[in-house]
């Protein structure tokens, strides 16, 4: 039996990985070093799981298509993203309820190995659960004998190349389609395998593996065809888009480019014509962004796609578009025709935006009573800090409220569908200017659920401000280059005491946009929200607590610990009767790596905690195996080592590109060792086995191979630094 991640060496997993064992052998070997907990009179007993060969295929009865994923009245399953094609999060289950959920208690669990930042939404079908976890690994588990099935790795660590890549090891979610599950990848691909065995079908990359771009969402599957975008506008030169193939075949059926590229190259249609005419300057040179990487719905009642776009590239627009204009379709809901990828209509949230105020948080569809009649809505509450619901047949807003505190902009004039931007808040004259929502948003990735019999919709909020200045940065010069990333702007001082709390947990009336509750959170990246018939919203906080509200009044019914931050939205189902509720435990996503430093305070050091995916019920009594309690990490003395001061300051330039998984000052949120705590750091030739020759790579360690060695002792002396620093605190 093996535990969870060895901490900082090479798990089991990693070294077979790493050795090009056959991905059967592996399967096998990982299957077996399963965890599995609950339901029997031990707490803990090991899986027997039998290699994959002769594991009972899934039985598959239920058919999974356009009617099953639009169905908002069966409850048994969980079959998409947003359980169903509206996104609304919402279960018709009532069995757990107001009165009831005081019984809640954890039925079983299964631990992850190997696994670190879990942010993915499970799905459910036909008593089988299946999962993503770490480096896009993904398995499918019986939810009646609780034994795993199978297990796909795409060995996304052999794929990413030998070179850099952003800290997005993580992944939101996967998809479903009739006998096939989609997985999307780090390195770009995207892939179907048969959800009965495992069996990888087909494989297809939307880009090549060194483009300086990453896939972290959900694939989203919609009459026969599977839709993906990317990330990466703080990578290199991008140019955003998605993409759909057919879900059957993988043959790419069309894509749909969010940014124009270069006139002289022609337009690929007349959406990007028209985009063109609000840019100004050589845009092309940088891309331009838009990616989406996140928000994608498919509206079957009008038979539209929604995609919510990505900020600018690079987010300065004085360096993208020097002359102004309104940038499209950056930071928009584009509504798309879902056979042909052809433009409907567009709104766009930050015109000519600046600020990392990217639209790619889910878009929830609801009918609702408005006035006299029932609008066929769309809500949306992207970064740039206000609430939209926007009539979904035409484009046009009809709600734009504040949820957080916004500076850019005194309000949204519903008349012309434009916010009317405050004075100075651009930083046109280089800053510094201290703006709210900060890049981070008032509001991210994490799921935003709608109750339709409270009319209420459950956003996970973030109240920061942040310091925009652009460091005197030249238009004329400035370069955008592949995989190190460069905003052009902004201070890393995130401003506190905007509100006396910086995260919260809000209920807001999308008919009005007014705030109906709202709890403060101790914490800021607090996970996605699932909300029931049963009168109830579930979310699980940073600090590890898994919470039950009354959704009509915010009251808190039920809470408990479960040892880890949690960054997963729950899901619930029903097998047999039962109602069960499931959420992926493993402290993660960006937040955690890039803003480290603020995260460093929960406690959640790498690899010192098991991940989990934990599934309650009324009945459940199982004990949880003890977490190590959060602790702060201790930065260690390396006696020998002798800082020098001018090599420091060299380092904190080179560090640049380790911030985003190691935290800002080396100060660690959990994405990857601290390394103020890392032997490593004080041996030359360790530091250079794992930092320029990628020995930790199968664990997400990206190898900088151009590296010289001045860089890496550069780089050595300030980590040493910070450690000292601290030390001396
Ligand atoms: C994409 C995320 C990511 C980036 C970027 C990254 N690292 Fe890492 N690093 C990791 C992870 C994850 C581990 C732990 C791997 C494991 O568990 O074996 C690690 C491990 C290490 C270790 C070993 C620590 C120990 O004590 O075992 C060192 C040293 C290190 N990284 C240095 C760097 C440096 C220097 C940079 C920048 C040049 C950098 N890393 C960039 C993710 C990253």
């Amino acid at each position: 039996m093996m535990n969870a991640t060895e901490p900082n060496g090479l798990s089991e997993n990693a070294k077979a990985l790493m050795l090009g064992i056959s991905p059967r052998i592996l399967l096998a070997a990982v299957a077996a070093s399963f965890l599995l907990g609950g339901c029997s009179d031990q707490a803990v007993e090991t899986a027997a799981v039998a290699p994959a060969a002769s594991v009972p295929p899934v039985e598959k009865s239920s058919i999974i298509d356009d009617a099953s994923m639009a169905d908002e009245t069966a409850g048994e399953n969980w079959l998409a993203f947003g359980r169903t094609y509206s996104e609304q999060r919402f279960s018709p289950l009532d069995q757990i309820d107001r009165d009831s959920v005081t019984e809640l208690g954890v039925d079983w669990y299964l631990d992850i190995p190997n696994a670190r930042g879990l942010v993915g939404t499970p799905l459910v079908v036909d008593g089988v659960i299946y999962f993503n976890e770490s480096m896009n690994r993904v398995h499918a588990v019986d939810l009646r004998t609780r034994k795993q099935l199978w297990m796909y790795d795409p060995r996304v660590a052999e794929e990413t190349g030998t070179d850099l890549r952003a800290g997005w090891e993580h992944n939101r979610g996967i998809g479903l389609w009739k006998d096939k599950l989609y997985v999307a990848t780090w390195d770009g691909r995207l892939i179907a395998v048969d959800r009965a065995t495992g069996e990888e079908l087909w494989s297809v990359r939307p880009f090549p593996a060194e483009e300086p771009m990453y896939i972290t969402g959900a694939p989203k599957i919609f009459k026969g065809k599977v839709l993906v975008g990317n990330g990466g506008t703080e990578n290199g030169p991008n140019r955003g888009y998605v993409t759909a193939y057919d879900a059957e075949t993988g043959e790419q059926a069309w894509r749909f480019w969010i940014v124009p590229g270069n006139p002289a190259d022609g337009f690929e249609n007349d959406a990007m014509r028209m985009a063109a005419e609000t840019w100004t300057g050589e845009w092309w040179k940088f891309g331009g962004g838009g990616n989406a990487w996140h928000g994608f719905t498919y509206d079957p009642e009008l038979d539209t796609l929604y995609v919510g776009t990505g900020n600018g590239a690079p987010w300065n627009r004085k360096v993208r578009s020097p002359e102004g204009g309104d940038n499209l379709f950056l930071c928009s809901i584009v509504a798309l025709d879902p056979d042909t990828g052809e433009y409907k209509w567009h709104y766009q949230t930050t015109p000519g935006e600046t600020w990392d105020y990217n639209s790619n948080m889910d878009i929830v569809l609801a009918d609702l009573e408005m006035g006299d009649r029932t609008v066929k809505a769309l809500m949306h509450a992207p970064k740039n800090g206000f609430f939209y619901t926007i009539d979904r047949e035409t484009g046009k807003v009809l709600v734009a409220e504040p949820f957080s505190k916004v500076t850019w902009a005194s309000h949204v004039d519903l008349e012309t569908g434009r916010p009317v931007e405050m004075p100075g808040q651009r930083y046109e004259d280089g800053g510094p200017v201290r703006v709210a929502p900060s890049p981070w948003g008032a509001h991210s990735w994490h799921a935003m659920s709608y109750n339709p019999v409270t009319g209420l919709a459950y956003v996970p909020a973030l109240h920061f401000s942040i310091e925009f200045f652009d460091h005197g940065v030249d238009p004329a010069t400035w370069e955008s280059s592949r995989f190190e990333g460069d905003t052009t702007a902004v201070s890393l001082d995130l401003g506190e005491g905007e509100a006396p709390y910086m995260g919260s947990l809000q209920a807001i009336d999308p008919t009005t946009g007014s705030i109906e509750w709202e709890v403060p959170l101790a914490g800021k990246w607090n996970a996605g929200t699932l909300t029931t018939a049963g009168g109830l919203v579930f979310q699980g906080r940073a600090d590890g607590d898994f919470v039950a509200y009354d959704a009509k009044t915010g009251e808190e019914l039920w809470r408990k610990n479960l040892g880890l931050g949690i960054s997963a939205p729950p899901i619930t189902f029903e097998v047999d009767g039962v109602q069960y509720i499931s959420l992926l435990v493993g402290w993660g996503g960006g937040a955690a790596g890039i803003a480290g430093n603020l995260e460093v305070e929960h406690g959640w050091a790498y690899g010192r905690h098991t991940r989990r995916l934990v599934t309650f019920s009324l009945e459940g009594e199982t004990v949880l195996p003890p977490q190590s309690p959060p602790e702060a990490v201790r930065p260690i003395v390396i006696e020998h080592f002798d800082v020098d001061a001018d090599l420091a300051v060299q380092g904190a330039d080179e560090y640049g590109r380790c911030g985003s998984c190691h935290g800002p000052g080396a100060k660690s949120g959990g994405m990857a060792p601290d390394l103020r705590a890392s032997a490593v750091v004080g041996s030359a030739e360790a530091f250079a086995a794992v930092v320029r020759d990628g020995a930790k790579m199968a664990n997400g360690m990206p190898r900088y191979a151009h590296l010289t060695n001045n860089q890496l002792t550069a780089l050595q002396h300030y980590l040493r630094e910070q450690a000292e620093l601290a030390l001396a605190e």
